[in-house]
């Protein structure tokens, strides 16, 4: 649309164009009188010539304007060519997201990962989406492989709102393993420290407090009065990794995990050893009827990562 009948460039070109009068039609508006009675007259000659002069000067001009224009019209191009390829990045996206909301998993099946800890902190850590329900027995399994140097941290904390450490499993410092249950504890005989994948399962009833545990499907040790009588409180948070003072929150870098975990699952009774010992020799793919373990129901923070996870090619190595 070039010619005579361009627009009036939008940004601050008006000056310009009404510099332009016999060649440009600037809109509606009037022509400016080039003329004023009180401006001498010139001799003719001078005049055509002058005249001459400023038509090429508006040539001149105006060619400028036109080149302008076209450089505008091109870069409004690479705009909008840099526009829809952001849209189209930006779409992709929102239907990655939108299929991860709507359960497809990254993993096949959606059990074989596992998160990843890579440095000993306090902000590196997994969430479980779902909480507990009331609990008079629990068995809690999973699969970890410590790269602490000293104590194994904590592989895992249940807080609810009046109890931080309503079930901890824990081991700080120089002390010994730790099953913690309404801040009551129990010391477990568990070697977990040698930087390979062991399979570890904690089993508790509140009749008599009667706890149980395993490493690699075999019990290393039982006991009784572990908070006998106590019933697990529900709708608290369970994180993988950080020991919690507080419901969600106020964790520690001196208890924290630092490794890789896996099959985090929980019962709501304690299984019978032959049940722990097929699911440590992946003879069982027995699935927690509490918390079962799906990419979809943990959250990663803090730098935490997932990565894929056969429990029972890479933990049978171990
Ligand atoms: C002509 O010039 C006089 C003064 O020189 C000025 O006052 C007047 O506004 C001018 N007229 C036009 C039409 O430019
Ligand atoms: C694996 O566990 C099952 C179920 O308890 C058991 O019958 C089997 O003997 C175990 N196999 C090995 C190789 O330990």
């Amino acid at each position: 649309s070039a010619g005579g009948s361009w627009r009036r460039p939008a940004c601050g070109c008006g000056v310009v164009v009404s510099a332009l009068p016999t060649v440009v039609q600037a809109g509606h508006q009037e022509l400016p009188a080039r003329t004023n009675g009180s401006v001498p007259t010139t001799p003719a000659l001078a005049r055509d010539a002058l005249h001459t002069k400023m038509e090429q000067l508006e040539e001149q001009l105006l060619s400028k304007i036109l080149t302008l224009q076209k450089e505008r019209q091109a870069a409004n191009t690479d705009r909008s060519q840099q526009q829809h390829d952001i849209e189209k990045e930006l779409n992709s996206l929102q239907n990655r997201v939108t299929e991860l909301e709507h359960g497809e998993s990254c993993y096949s099946p959606p059990d074989a990962f596992k998160v990843i800890i890579p440095v000993q902190n306090n902000y590196m850590y997994a969430r479980m989406k779902k909480s507990l329900p009331e609990l008079y027995a629990f068995t809690i399994c999973m699969w970890l492989k410590s790269k602490a140097l000293a104590g194994l941290g904590t592989p895992f904390s249940y807080s609810v709102p009046s109890q931080a450490n309503e079930i901890v499993l824990l081991e700080w410092g120089t002390n010994p393993l730790e099953l913690l249950i309404n801040d009551k504890v129990a010391q477990l005989p568990l070697s977990l420290k040698d930087k390979a994948w062991h399979h570890v399962c904690v089993a508790w009833t509140t009749r008599d407090g009667k706890w149980s545990a395993y490493q690699d499907g075999e019990q290393r040790g039982a006991g009784e009065n572990l908070a006998s009588w106590h019933a697990i409180k529900p709708q608290g948070v369970i994180i993988l990794g950080q020991e919690q003072d507080t419901l969600g929150g106020r964790f520690d870098a001196t208890q924290a995990f630092v490794g890789e975990l896996a099959q985090f699952s929980v019962w709501d009774h304690m299984l019978a050893p032959a049940e722990i010992l097929g699911l440590a020799n992946c003879t069982s793919h027995l699935q927690g009827n509490v918390i079962q373990w799906d990419d979809q129901a943990v959250e990663v923070f803090g730098g935490a990562s997932k990565g894929g996870f056969a429990a029972c090619e890479e933990g049978r190595k171990a």
